[in-house]
């Protein structure tokens, strides 16, 4: 999990209003609890709420397709500017928002309530919904969920729309933000139209692998030479076909004492791994467990190449109550279907 700084900044309304009307995100809590108020100085933690830059807050509203009388449900809370801002253009009354932090919920309230909007502000786990204002025209969510969760979808008046940003497998990038419409009969379709990093829905975030790497993959039951390198992975598309390939996988980055370049994939559930070392212009790849992680990744990876390096928006995503099912174009290797049960 990668961590952030965070510092008090001054009372002047004038810095105030340059700082939120930066193309940035403000973190505005670290660790679940901390916030810049309770520190005296610049504090390092992991960030649990933020203001999402306002380039990327107008442009998911305006991928809302939100129109007049429209009613829309938030996950996410956070400041309260995304809300604040769809108050703006839909009436306070049409905006219901939930957070699932007491304290970030409730400074929001304030903030919305100063900013003159009464609006619905619900403390709760979003992934609920908020089944007492629906059904909803638009549900959108400015945290990061491994799924669709399925009460959003029924919430959701057919001919809907639900925008969410998903992490199958909990990492940090090589994520997409999914705009699904949603059918009369409990499913929903749609694609994903375009890169889309959020901090992840608190109750899904993967936990921080513990213990000892190499005791993890102590046992191989293969070793070969990867047709693929594990560093395509950092980059956005590769490492989001790995997420549809091994849902439950993480990645891992190390270097040995000698210097030497190492990666794994772990996934934890399934006993699994992929340990990769430099050798030569390539890597060795070792795999053990029941589940042969690489071979999944790489296979989509190769299938990825060989379709043109398609990017994320050639996506598409069917959502049911018991499966997510994504697809690019009609090559096998290029459907992933993740079921609940
Ligand atoms: C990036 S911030 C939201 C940004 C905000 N909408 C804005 O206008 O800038 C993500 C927020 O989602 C909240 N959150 C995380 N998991 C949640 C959940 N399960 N239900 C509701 N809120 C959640 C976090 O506490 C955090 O405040």
């Amino acid at each position: 999990m990668s961590t952030a700084q965070m510092r008090l900044i001054g009372t002047d309304p004038e810095q105030w209003a340059e700082i939120a009307y930066r193309d940035e995100s403000l973190v505005t809590q670290l660790d679940g609890h901390l916030t810049a108020d309770q520190a005296a100085e610049s504090v390092t933690g992991v960030p649990t709420s933020s203001s999402t830059t306002p380039v990327t807050v107008v442009g998911m509203i305006e991928a809302l397709d939100v129109e007049d009388g429209h009613t829309v449900l938030e996950i996410g809370t956070g400041t309260g500017y995304s809300a604040a801002l769809m108050c703006h253009r839909l009436g306070e009354d049409n905006v219901t928002t939930t957070e699932v932090d007491p304290g970030v919920a409730a400074r929001a309230d304030a903030a919305l309530e100063t900013a003159g909007y009464s609006t619905w502000t619900m403390t709760g786990d979003g992934l609920l919904g908020h089944p007492r204002r629906a059904p909803y025209d638009r549900v959108i969510a400015t945290c990061a969920v491994r799924r669709i969760p399925h009460t959003w979808v029924r919430q959701t008046k057919p001919g809907g729309i639900v925008l969410a940003t998903v992490a199958p497998g909990s990492w940090a990038y090589g994520t997409g933000l999914a705009k699904v419409t949603v059918n009369g009969d409990g499913t929903a379709e749609g694609r994903i139209i375009g890169e889309s990093s959020f901090m992840q829905a608190r109750s899904q975030a993967a936990a921080p692998l513990a213990g000892d790497l190499s005791a993890r993959a102590a046992y191989a039951d293969s070793e070969r030479e990867a047709k693929v390198a594990p560093t395509l992975l950092e980059e956005w598309m590769p490492a989001f076909l790995a997420q549809l390939a091994t849902p439950g996988a993480q990645l891992v980055r190390a270097t040995r004492e000698d210097g030497a370049s190492l990666r794994y994939v772990f996934d934890a559930d399934r006993e699994s791994f992929a340990a990769f070392i430099e050798k030569g212009s390539g890597w060795t790849v070792r795999q053990g467990g029941p589940a042969a992680l690489w071979d999944d990744i790489e296979q989509a990876l190769i299938a990825w190449q060989d379709a043109g390096r398609p990017d994320v928006s050639a996506t598409r995503l069917r959502v049911t109550p018991r499966s997510h099912t994504y697809w690019i174009g009609d090559t096998p290797a290029l459907r992933w279907e993740h079921r609940l049960v």
